[in-house]
């Protein structure tokens, strides 16, 4: 059993969610996703940039809003990035992009 989350070998990511702010800064100090010491992944800033890209990618393509523009987003910071504290939906519609005549 690991010393810092007792299902360590299930696949369950949505314990990052769960955890409160002292678990969170526990289990960060514990992850090591690209190793460690003298053998750390040499290619650890291409794969994470290549995942931004990901993310990023669909963004020049779709036109993303809020489902509701009342619903207030109230975010929970984790790392750079940050996940609403309850579900907020957001409508996705393909971005029409004029042809050029050029
Ligand atoms: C999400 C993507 C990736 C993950 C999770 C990952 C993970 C890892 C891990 C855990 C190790 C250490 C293995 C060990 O300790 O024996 C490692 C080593 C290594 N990785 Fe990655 N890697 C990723 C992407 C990449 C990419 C894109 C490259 C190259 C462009 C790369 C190049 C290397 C190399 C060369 C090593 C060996 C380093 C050494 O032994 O000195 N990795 N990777």
């Amino acid at each position: 059993m690991s010393r810092f989350v007792p299902d360590a070998g299930d696949f369950r990511p949505g314990r990052w969610l769960e955890a409160d702010e002292e678990k969170r800064k526990t289990m960060e100090r514990a992850v090591m996703w690209y190793g460690q010491g003298k053998h750390i992944c040499l290619g650890q800033h291409i794969a994470r940039v290549e995942m931004m890209k990901i993310l990023a990618m669909p963004m020049m393509r779709f036109q993303v809003s809020d489902t509701d523009p009342e619903a207030t987003l109230s975010v929970r910071p984790y790392s750079a990035i940050g996940y609403p504290d309850r579900p907020y939906f957001i409508t996705v519609k393909e971005k029409q992009i004029a042809a050029s005549g050029a």
